[in-house]
């Protein structure tokens, strides 16, 4: 007897098969017991008829306890009235443990419970779901870029200076030296970018961000493109392209797991190319007419990306952004140099800030004298301003936060849910 995944069964309808599982619920109506297995890839009944015929079953099923692992073995039945379309009418039946009493019920329970029993809440439907359509958004990431020509490169998680700012930093000795994890792929890849002229990274970064948001994680996975020769209007356009990409392949693939989250599908269908572009210039009045406080020269905060979001069906690129609220390496624009050619990419809905870039410094002169402004030391970027010496050429890049893209598209509010295990302010454990 074959042993097949329950997302296959359709393709087995009449004949007899091995499920491998667990069991996710159980009850009796009158004579027949119903026993829920799920496999990891879903979740079908499995059924028994008689208490006669069937004595040495019926007696397995009253051992059975909820998360026990079995193999059940009888033949796929279209049902209609069954969740998923199909039923196993039960032959057989191996259990292979009977658990403990499982902690997590139907019953709810509290969130703080949840994250301490997050490897066994990942069992449950929504979480299940969630993390779904997180390898579905991965995979149409490097699906997308692969098929655009970009070439993957994998920046290193160990470094020896800083990409996104100081003050986040996550230290650890390396030797005798000091290092500290990757913040970011970026400066590494404006060297492959100059060696293989479109390039991407994909890893996890990290930050110790010392704020306790709803958007922010102190590890998350981030894709990284970087063009040679690209400017600000040109990665505008590629993240434009990325997140309909995306969302197209979530809608077609993805849409059961939408279902279970009960996330409204329509904003998401809704959203079109060119997205709406505001300058930071321009968002700054009519984020104090909404009645934010923020004067010209501050950084948007999640009340304001919420404002803007609001504003529009699409997400929303701001760009030209203060200089000294952001990263050393940012191009000032040639008309006020007060101002940078940054962009970052507000998710619709409130749902903030999805993607963040723009265009690097080429010049050398300009990069070492940020480079000081910011107190970063020249030693460890030689290698970075070398780019600047050897055929250097405008190039622009951006990162994009899986885990705020997964958010948004499973309509969830807190990041927390949307990586298997998060590493939060608090929280390490498990
Ligand atoms: O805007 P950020 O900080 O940009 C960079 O790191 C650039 N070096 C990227 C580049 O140009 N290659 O981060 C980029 C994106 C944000 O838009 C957000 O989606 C996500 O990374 N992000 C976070 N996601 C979860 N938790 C955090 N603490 C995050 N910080 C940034
Ligand atoms: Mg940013």
């Amino acid at each position: 007897m074959d042993w097949v995944y329950i997302e296959d069964i359709a393709a087995h309808d009449g004949q007899d098969v091995e499920i491998r599982g667990w069991v996710y619920n159980k009850r009796s109506s009158g004579k027949v017991r119903f026993l829920l297995v799920r496999d990891g890839t879903g979740i079908i009944q499995a059924t028994a008829f008689s208490a006669e015929k069937d004595a040495l079953l019926f007696q397995q099923f009253d051992r059975l306890t909820q998360e026990s692992s079995l193999i059940v073995r009888g033949k796929v039945r279209a049902d209609k009235r069954a969740p998923g379309g199909f039923e196993l009418s039960m032959t057989e039946l191996e259990i292979v443990q009977v658990a403990a009493e499982y902690p997590i019920t139907l019953k709810e329970h509290s969130t703080p419970f949840l994250m301490e029993h997050r490897h066994l809440w990942l069992r449950s439907s929504k979480q299940h779901a969630v993390l779904r359509v997180r390898a579905e958004v991965i995979k149409a990431v490097r699906d997308f870029f692969d098929g655009r020509g970009f070439r993957l490169m994998d920046t290193p998680i160990l470094t020896p200076s800083a990409c996104e700012g100081t003050t986040t930093l996550f230290e650890t000795e390396y030797f005798d030296q000091k290092a500290y994890l990757s913040q970011s792929g970026q400066l590494y890849n404006e060297a492959t970018a100059m060696a293989f002229g479109k390039v991407y990274c994909f890893g996890p970064t990290f930050r110790a961000e010392k704020s306790k948001t709803r958007r922010h994680l102190i590890e998350f996975w981030m894709v990284e493109p970087e063009v040679a020769f690209a400017t600000l209007q040109d990665i505008i356009g590629l993240g434009e392209d990325l997140i309909l990409f995306i969302m197209e392949r979530v809608l077609t693939k993805r849409r059961l797991e939408l279902e279970t989250l009960e996330r409204d599908p329509k904003p998401l269908e809704a959203i079109r190319k060119p997205f709406p572009r505001l300058t930071y210039d321009e968002a700054v009045p009519v984020l104090r007419e909404k009645g934010s406080a923020i004067e010209w020269g501050g950084d948007f905060g999640a009340p304001e990306e919420t404002i803007i979001s609001e504003l529009y069906s699409s997400p929303v690129c701001v760009t030209h952004f203060p200089t000294a609220i952001k990263a050393f390496y940012m191009q000032p624009a040639p008309e006020n140099p007060d101002v940078v050619l940054g962009v970052d990419f507000l998710a619709s809905e409130g749902y903030g800030e999805v993607i963040g870039g723009g265009q690097r410094i080429h010049d050398l002169a300009l990069l070492e004298k940020r480079l000081e402004e910011h107190k970063l030391p020249r030693e460890a970027y030689e290698w970075y301003l070398d780019l600047r010496k050897y055929g250097s050429v405008p190039h622009a890049g951006f990162g994009m936060g899986i885990e705020r893209m997964v958010s948004w598209i499973c309509g969830i509010k807190h990041i927390r849910e949307t990586i298997p295990f998060p590493r939060l302010l608090y929280r390490i454990y498990p």
